[in-house]
């Protein structure tokens, strides 16, 4: 389902450019859980970000089923790509409802 190929991401910064992710590579089949686990900063949440869409690889390609929709001169926009994130934290109104925070 998700096939990621060397993908790679450096944030520019003052001091050193900070790798997030150095061509990794990851295969989900349709029905797989799969669990991404590492020290905090390791590139966790760069990996999950890049699969939605919400961010672009620097290289690197993933295909979503047979759709490449990151690779040199391709990218799918997030809301096209049909694929959900829950965020760990902060996504929630406290002052809100469980239905209100839905809606
Ligand atoms: N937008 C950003 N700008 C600069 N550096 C970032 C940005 N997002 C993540 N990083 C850096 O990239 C590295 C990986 O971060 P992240 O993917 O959030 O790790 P994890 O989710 O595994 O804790 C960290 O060093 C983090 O500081
Ligand atoms: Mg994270």
């Amino acid at each position: 389902m998700f096939r990621v190929r060397g993908v790679t991401r450096v944030f520019p910064s003052r001091l050193a450019p900070v790798h997030a992710l150095r061509g990794g590579d990851l295969d989900v089949r349709r029905g797989e859980l799969t669990a991404v686990f590492g020290a905090s900063g390791c590139g966790k949440t760069t990996l999950l970000r890049a699969l939605a869409g919400f961010d672009r690889p620097d290289a690197g390609t993933i295909h979503l089923g047979d759709t490449l929709v990151v690779g040199p001169g391709a990218f799918v926009r997030p809301e096209n790509r049909n694929v959900g994130i829950v965020a760990q934290e902060g996504a929630l109104f406290p002052h809100l409802s469980v239905a209100q925070n839905v809606a």
